[in-house]
């Protein structure tokens, strides 16, 4: 009798087991690559096996890019008579599960597109909408590691409801799939999303433009208390090396995607790619504030005209600040690492830490900062950056 209770007790648990989303996932943001930015509608097979290769020839692999994303244009235009989503042949002559077999050979994750709407966005290939439990078997089945989930032809449909039913399909499917949230910020996903996605875009899509780019930024500044491991704030994928914007802009567009620890998404041509963006793309001391394991987002502490300082919590009582010039003209700047080092998103009061326990690197200098005074002038180009991170001696 008392084992039947027990049997009962456990099956009662499993039968009202809430849905969830895959907990153990994205734990530190998302770094990989997606097609959109660069290729738009212009995706095939051939393209992204030449990107996997890509990845791991160019540096990027052992940089910590990861997932290889299929954009929008992969499917066929119709569903089947039974409803499942079909391949567009002529460009994916083999199949998706062909590519996720081919990334996954190269130790690398695999990434595909939906929408939860009924058409997707640009190429407006059948959506989710009512399919969901269909496609994430399918998904699944094709051992599809990534899911970024668009937000277009939703009609009257409630963003929390339409994305809360794709990750229960998710979780029924059976395969931890990283839930991209693609649905621009409007229903404010990061005061719900927590428990339905990894990540959420914040944000209308970015476009490869310095003023663009900035834009983006200013509109993350109240969000930093959202985000943390498994959970995070997506400002939109990186324009690194398409070329739209300096090269100093380009290292300023991803500092602050790595102060605001944002999914680290490549959106350019691994193929072809300047040393200059590879330099950038894979500075691992800048990734490494990033992909920090406190998972805090980092926060605008001041700002002064065009002058802004912005501040990231590390794992370790250490710290990134990166010194933020958005203006047109070099600024000469003085600077007082003991402050910086003290300073608290609660602004008081200050930090405890003692200047004298921690050295201060460069990260992009790649050097120490010798702290003969503790108050000094930097020059900081126009539209550029100074990050440095404080690390406990
Ligand atoms: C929307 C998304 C973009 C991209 C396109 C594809 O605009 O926000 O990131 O996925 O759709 O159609």
């Amino acid at each position: 009798m008392r084992r039947f209770i027990l049997l009962m007790v456990v099956a009662l648990f499993f039968l009202n087991a809430p849905a969830q989303k895959y907990e153990q996932l994205a734990k530190t943001p998302p770094m990989g690559w997606n097609t959109w930015n660069k290729f738009r509608r212009d995706v095939s097979e051939q393209l992204i096996i030449r990107m996997a290769d890509a990845m791991v020839s160019s540096g990027m692999k052992d940089a910590g890019y990861e997932y290889v994303v299929i954009d929008d244009c992969w499917a066929g235009m119709d569903r089947d008579a039974n409803g499942e989503i079909l391949v567009d042949k002529e460009h994916f002559p083999h199949g998706i599960k062909y590519l996720a077999d081919y990334i996954h050979s190269k130790g690398l994750k695999f990434g595909i597109y939906s929408c939860a709407g009924t058409k997707t966005c640009a190429c407006k290939r059948p959506g989710g909408y009512g399919h969901e439990f269909q496609d994430a078997r399918t998904y699944a089945s094709w051992e599809v590691d990534y899911l970024k989930y668009d937000w277009c032809y939703t009609e009257n449909q409630d963003a929390k409801i339409s994305y809360t039913t794709m990750r229960d399909a998710l979780y029924a499917a059976g395969r931890p799939i990283v839930f991209s949230i693609c649905e621009w910020g409007g229903a404010k996903p990061w005061e719900w999303a927590k428990e339905v996605g990894h990540l959420w875009r914040t944000t209308q899509d970015i476009v490869d433009r310095w003023d663009a780019m900035i834009m983006l930024v200013d509109k993350q500044k109240d969000l930093a208390k959202y985000a943390g491991p498994g959970f995070w704030n997506d400002p939109d994928m990186l324009e690194v090396g398409n070329g739209g914007m300096t090269t100093e802009e380009y290292k300023t567009h991803f500092s602050l995607w790595c102060m605001l620890a944002a999914p680290l998404i490549a959106g350019n041509d691994l193929g072809s790619m300047t040393p200059e963006t590879i330099d950038i793309l894979t500075n691992k001391e800048v990734i490494a504030v990033d992909q920090d394991k406190l998972g805090k987002q980092g926060f605008c502490f001041r700002h002064n005209g065009d002058y802004e300082i912005w501040i990231k919590k590390l794992a370790n009582d250490e710290k990134a600040v990166c010194l933020l010039n958005r203006g047109d003209e070099e600024k000469e700047i003085q600077v007082d690492f003991s402050f910086l080092l003290k300073a608290n998103d609660n602004y008081w009061p200050p930090d405890p830490s003692k200047l004298e326990d921690y050295k201060v690197r460069d990260l992009w200098e790649h050097k120490e900062v010798k702290m003969d005074k503790t108050t000094q002038y930097v020059k900081i180009p126009p539209h550029s950056v100074k990050v440095y991170r404080f690390v406990k001696k």
